[in-house]
């Protein structure tokens, strides 16, 4: 990780934010082939670690965020990092440009990352195609949203609900879980559509017929407080096929930034990575206190860059957590550093499984 911080960053930090994920990810793409010795490489095998999540067996906890990998260009490589997840997205059953650029910045001072790229990937159909000639040895998420078109005219609820539905069954036959974001904080018309519970309630009824086959979970506005999280828990509550809970970042910035504001000013989008962290526990904490913990599961992220914030969220009542942030600022070998210090405070803690410590903290 010091060869990553002191050299790799540094020349990737010389380009663009965009131009340098895009070069990343044609990299990992195109080097695909070295998968297999990589993964040997940074595999963490722990007994420990290993997990069931919704049906599903995770090798480890840590799961790839949405949003690194738009298009699942690079799923093999990402897979050989060590996650033990990775999720790909979000997917539109439309291509979309997203928003116009510049569109990413980093906040180095903050090891954060603001983010307005407005959903930009190539469309299910694409996607299908490419995943239809892939092999992947971890389970595969799929983040599916509505096609962000800027500029165009409001959209009906029905029309909405139907791109959902169509990119879900297009891309369903190639994910081991689907999770549906359905609070984009940088998009003109996506961000609150489902804080309305009558278009929530709509879009669940609209899946439940679809009989998509693989477990879905909500990716959700953090804001909002308690009220929206009892009207999340209630809408999915009739719907067996929804196993858990995910909360994306919030639109706008957070207080606190080391970041002089004559800087972000100028940065539209929403913060990830260390800034976030505190949202998102709390909004772990609050649905866990209130889910049903024999049905639902909660995927915590939000400035995950170390064992102890995995484990911390682990202990708040995530029984996954996921990171994109991290992997910006701390190279590829963060996945593996957190895998194994994760099993490292497990056992010091005295647990036998993973599982027994989800939620300790919320406790007695
Ligand atoms: C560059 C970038 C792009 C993202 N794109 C998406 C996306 O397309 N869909 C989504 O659900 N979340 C997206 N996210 C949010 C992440 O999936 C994650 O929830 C959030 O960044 C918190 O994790 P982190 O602090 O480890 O980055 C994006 C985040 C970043 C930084």
């Amino acid at each position: 990780m010091r060869a990553y911080r002191g050299i790799a960053r540094p020349l990737i930090f010389t380009l663009d934010a965009e131009t340098a994920h895009g070069l990343v990810i044609r990299c990992l793409q195109g080097a695909a082939f070295l998968a297999p010795a990589i993964g040997r490489l940074f595999a963490v095998d722990d007994p420990l670690l290993e997990t069931t999540v919704a049906g599903l067996r995770f090798r480890n906890p840590i799961g790839l965020a949405a949003g690194f990998d738009k298009n699942g260009a690079a799923v093999p490589m990402l897979a050989a990092l060590g996650f033990g997840s990775v999720e790909i997205g979000s997917i539109s059953r439309d291509p979309s440009a997203g928003n116009p650029r510049p569109r990413l910045f980093r906040l180095p001072d903050d090891h954060a990352i603001v983010v307005n790229y407005g959903l930009p990937n190539e469309g299910a159909a694409a996607v299908a195609t490419r995943l239809a000639r892939m092999r992947v040895s971890i389970p595969l998420g799929i983040n599916i949203v509505k096609t962000n078109r800027p500029g165009a005219s409001c959209e009906t609820k029905d029309g909405i609900i139907a791109e959902y539905a169509d990119a879900a069954i297009t891309l369903a036959p190639y994910a081991d879980y689907l999770m549906f974001n359905l609070s984009c904080p940088n998009t003109e018309d996506g961000g609150d559509f489902f804080a309305d519970r009558g278009c929530l309630d709509a879009l669940l009824q609209a899946l439940d017929g679809l009989g998509l086959g693989v477990p879905v979970f909500l990716k959700a506005s953090p804001r909002g407080g308690i009220a929206a999280i009892e009207r999340l828990l209630e809408a999915a509550d009739p719907h067996a096929f929804v196993s858990g809970f995910m909360f994306n970042l919030r639109p706008g910035k957070p207080d606190g930034l080391k970041t002089p504001e004559t800087v972000w000013s100028r940065m539209p989008g929403a913060v990830s990575g260390k800034p976030s962290a505190a949202l998102a526990d709390q909004c772990i904490r609050e649905i866990y206190r209130r889910m049903d913990r024999r049905r639902y599961a909660i995927i915590g992220a939000g400035g995950v860059s170390s064992a102890e914030d995995a484990y911390a969220k682990i202990r708040n009542g995530a029984s996954l957590v996921q990171l994109l942030t991290a992997l910006v600022y701390e190279g590829p070998m963060v996945v593996r550093s957190i895998a194994a210090g994760l099993a490292e405070l497990l056992r010091r803690d005295g647990f036998a499984r993973i599982g027994d410590a989800v939620g300790v903290d919320m406790r007695g």
